[in-house]
């Protein structure tokens, strides 16, 4: 059987064992029928390899132009971080707060009225829905088509080869292409409308996939969204709101005059909006619902957490901690730029790595009894956000999201357990740690009326 197979319902559900056999007998693991490909699962290597972007390349492919800046290196990345840095200044944060908050307490107590519900639809998705169409200044009302749009993103520009996949024929791809191509012009122009058309036909091919009837239909809600955001983005343009997209409007205007780099496209710009929700959507969810599953079955914790003095702090040594044990991203892969070798074992030029971050949180060369959940371990330097040229934009967004969040629940909810009608499922999409459901049974705190403070 080998040491870590990523098909296996082992692998997707609860990797921790796996990680741990990984990291004593092989930290740099050939991965099985995935020829030039490796898995790094040791802190001190999954550190070195996400720190280093010139021999670890973030472009899979060789040669192919990514529209998305997490998939760019050097100065074709550094240009987009540049300009979307303005969307996570600490003045851009506080302006998101206020939405998050609203929606973390009506949400909540929606719940509470009737006594149960789904804390993952009804709860962790919406918090961080809500703080994107903040972000793009676009009514948060739009979750459901916001989740639909991120799958449909997920799908083409993270799509990779799957064996024995099979193409959709021309005359489906001209059918669905040709509305995809109409709607894009029509709504946004020729020129914009052509580059972004283009640029979704590019997608697949460039992450070395083929377009599948499925992946079809998803450019479909692609250019849904890109239309719709589209016009948000030229409407504002015309008449300028406080908000936060403004910030990203006047960045992307300065920078290109004040700088010597290629200006930053309205396509990169709408781009990156969408990279936007697949990338602060699901992995802010998957935090939340991580950490509301540790309070059901841990009541003394959720007793601990409630009591003051010192509630905020605990809550937000809580959050860091359960990034570091559940962290929403398992792994990251990077391609070798030139041959490299890590202890011992030759990476070829051009070979895959897979950096496992969720075992290098708990790699017990650096973390004192690294399974267990303490809330005096301080900054302990956990990877959950990775680390180098492509650190998390969003960090702080989450950290506010969740420590928001948190408080919120820990206010409001006075017991919470897990519903035994309806047990948790946890979701098996590829590389991350998180939940489809978590039924839960609440019961109000007894001064749920009373203001909510928080230090987020
Ligand atoms: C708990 C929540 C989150 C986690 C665990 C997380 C994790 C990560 C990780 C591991 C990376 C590096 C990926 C790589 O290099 O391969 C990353 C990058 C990124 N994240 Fe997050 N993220 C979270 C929330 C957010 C939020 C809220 C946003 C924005 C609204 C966001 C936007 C991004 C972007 C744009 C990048 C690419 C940065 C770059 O390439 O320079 N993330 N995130």
């Amino acid at each position: 059987m080998p040491l870590f197979d990523l098909t296996s319902p082992e692998i997707t559900e609860a990797p921790w064992r796996a990680y741990a056999r990984l990291r004593e007998q092989a930290p740099v693991y050939p991965l099985p029928g995935m020829p030039d490909a490796f898995a790094v699962s040791r802190y001190e290597d999954v550190r070195a390899v996400l720190s280093d972007g010139e021999t670890f390349s973030s472009t899979l492919e060789r040669n192919a132009e990514p529209m998305l800046m997490v998939f760019r290196d050097g100065e074709a990345h550094d240009r987009l971080r540049e300009v979307m840095a303005a969307a996570f200044t600490p003045r851009a944060i506080a302006a998101v707060r206020p939405a998050v908050e609203a929606t973390a307490a009506e949400r909540l107590d929606r719940i509470l009225e009737r006594g149960r519900g789904d804390l993952v639809s009804e709860w962790c998705q919406p918090i961080p829905t809500a703080a994107i169409a903040e972000i793009l200044g676009v009514p948060g009302d739009l979750s459901s088509e916001f989740q639909r749009w991120a799958r449909d993103l997920l799908a083409i520009f993270f799509a990779s080869k799957v064996a024995g996949e099979e193409p959709a024929g021309s005359f489906e791809r001209l059918r669905a292409f040709a509305p995809v191509g109409l709607s894009l012009v029509a709504s946004l122009g020729p020129r914009l409308g052509l580059e972004l058309f283009h640029t979704i036909r590019r997608a697949v091919p460039e992450r070395g996939a083929v377009w599948t009837r499925a992946r079809l239909s998803s450019a479909r809600g692609m250019a849904e969204f890109l239309v719709f955001f589209g016009r948000v983005l030229q409407g504002q343009r015309r008449r300028p709101k406080a908000n936060v997209l403004d910030m990203l409007i006047r960045a992307q205007a300065s920078k290109s005059s004040e700088s010597a780099r290629a200006p930053v496209s309205d396509v990169e710009l709408l781009m990156q909006g969408l990279a936007l929700m697949t990338a602060g959507i699901d992995t802010t969810s998957m935090l939340l619902a991580s950490g509301v599953r540790v309070l059901c079955e841990r009541p003394e914790l959720f007793r601990e957490l409630r009591g003051e003095p010192g509630r905020d702090q605990r809550i937000e040594a809580f959050v860091h901690e359960t990034l570091r044990l559940w962290s929403p991203v398992q792994w990251t892969h990077r391609r070798a730029t030139r041959d490299v070798e890590i202890r011992g074992t030759k990476i070829p030029r051009d070979g895959l790595v897979l950096a496992l971050v969720g075992s290098a949180n708990r790699d017990p060369a650096h973390f004192d009894a690294p399974d267990e959940l303490r809330l005096d371990r301080g900054d302990a330097g956990y990877l959950s956000f990775a680390i180098g040229p492509h650190v998390c934009i969003g960090r702080n967004l989450a950290l506010l999201e969740a420590r928001t969040a948190f408080s919120q629940l820990l206010t409001r909810v006075g017991s919470i357990r897990l519903d035994p009608d309806g047990p948790p499922v946890v979701s098996r999409t590829g590389g991350t740690h998180g939940f489809e459901s978590l039924p839960v049974i609440v019961e109000a705190a007894q001064k749920s009326a009373a203001p909510v403070r928080t230090n987020a």
